[in-house]
């Protein structure tokens, strides 16, 4: 059996130093005489890698050869690796990606092509990369009904968000660092801006609920709002600041969808997840909460689950296995405002007295906090549970109040 590979960035070279290195056990283990890496895509030249024999720049070679029946897609990006992926399943070869955004926005209707063409579609990779996570959602937890997903599925802000709690340095200057160290890409937005953990919660929420999760109907927030102050209100609640990406059914049928930095209590399975490492925290009826972890990025984690995908690809070659999810429906995502949640806000208050009286007045007595060396008229506090959006409305009412920061507090 022969694999192409398209895409020899990080990812797509791992792949193929991972089926050099544990070739012969990777042959066994998918039930196959020979799994040959024949094809790697890439319009880029590699004169010294000792895969430039199977360099090729024509993604045709790799569509009319019959031989091809693993494709894996390491490109990136939602433009060619949409038309090359689709027109893969199409020709019937089934195809492995760790592309995140390509599921997350093409996942239902390539997951109904690869059904329809009797091939597998796999992409265990696109979320924790070497977590193992859809694999046993889609399968071990499959007798479950999921309740709710929370996660911190984003290596780089999880890094800047620890080094702003763990070393007191400010976002801009552990951005920095994390570009440093490679884990940030000079234009950070993706990550900072909560783009990538949007789409990694899209594909775990298809897969939980059963529907395809469009990122764009996903209210996300970031990382780059959040001060050291927060951080420090945070420790005086009991807590940690984390970018949570989370999904929850609701009792009338719709479900809750949303990325943003949030609190997340000492005790929490998640407040411990720090540096680039990631955590998936799962509720099922049966199992009660299951908690994945490990790295969520990286060449050879991400390979590895890559790979796993090619050997499940191959065993499964005559046989399609059973995975995906229904298209995406109108009013199936819920307005993030009615989700029921605590905040926490920061502001300022010259009459702080009169503010926290007319706050306890409007919603309720309130969790006041401090910090060191906070203003004299900086004012902090986390609220009980209510609606999210009339909880605002009626902060933003109170007389003398002017709010600088929201930030919602996990129940989990
Ligand atoms: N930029 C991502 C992260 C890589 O930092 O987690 C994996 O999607």
């Amino acid at each position: 059996m022969f694999v192409a590979v398209m895409g020899f960035g990080t990812v797509g070279s791992g792949v193929a130093e991972l089926l050099d290195k544990n070739h012969d056990s990777i042959v066994k283990k998918s039930m196959q005489d020979s799994l040959e890496l024949k094809y790697i895509l890439d319009i880029r030249d590699f004169p010294d890698s000792p895969y430039k024999d199977k360099l090729i720049k024509d993604f045709n070679i790799i569509l009319n050869d019959p031989e091809i029946e693993i494709v894996v897609e390491t490109m990136g990006g939602v433009t060619f690796a949409y038309d090359f992926v689709k027109k893969s399943l199409l020709a019937g070869k089934s195809v492995v990606t760790s592309n995140k955004e390509l599921v997350a926005q093409h996942g239902y209707e390539l997951l109904t092509i690869a059904n329809e063409k009797n091939v597998n579609f796999l992409f265990e990779a696109s979320v924790g990369g070497g977590i193992p996570i859809i694999r046993p959602m889609a399968q071990c937890l499959a007798a479950n009904e999921i309740d709710s997903i929370a996660g911190i599925l984003n290596g780089t802000t999880n890094y800047i968000l620890t080094k702003m709690i763990t070393e007191n340095q400010s976002f801009d200057e552990a951005l920095k660092k994390a570009q440093e160290l490679g884990y940030a890409e000079k234009d950070p937005t993706a990550d900072v801006d909560g783009h990538d953990s949007c789409r990694k919660i899209c594909i775990l929420a298809a897969l939980a609920f059963g529907k395809h999760v469009y990122p764009d109907s996903v209210h996300t927030e970031g990382i780059r709002n959040i001060t050291l102050s927060d951080v420090a209100y945070a420790a005086c609640w009991g807590g940690v600041i984390k970018l949570i990406a989370s999904a929850k059914k609701l009792d009338n049928g719709q479900v809750n969808v949303t990325v943003g930095p949030t609190f997340v209590a000492r005790h929490s399975q998640l407040a411990g997840v720090d540096d680039v490492f990631n955590a998936a925290l799962i509720r099922g009826d049966a199992t009660g909460d299951v908690v994945f972890y490990g790295k969520g990025a990286g060449k050879m984690p991400t390979a590895s689950a890559v790979v796993a995908d090619v050997i499940d690809a191959a065993k499964h070659i005559e046989k399609k296995k059973f995975f995906g999810w229904d298209a995406a429906e109108d009013n199936y995502i819920a307005d993030y405002n009615t989700a029921v949640t605590a905040l926490y806000v920061r502001g300022t208050a010259d009459d702080k007295q009169a503010v926290i009286k007319a706050l306890n007045d409007s919603i309720g007595a309130v969790h006041v906090l401090t910090r060191e060396n906070a203003p004299e008229n900086e004012i902090a506090f986390v609220t009980n549970p209510a609606a999210e959006g009339e909880l605002k409305a009626k902060i933003n009412a109170v007389s003398g109040l002017s709010v600088t920061s929201v930030i919602r507090v996990a129940d989990y």
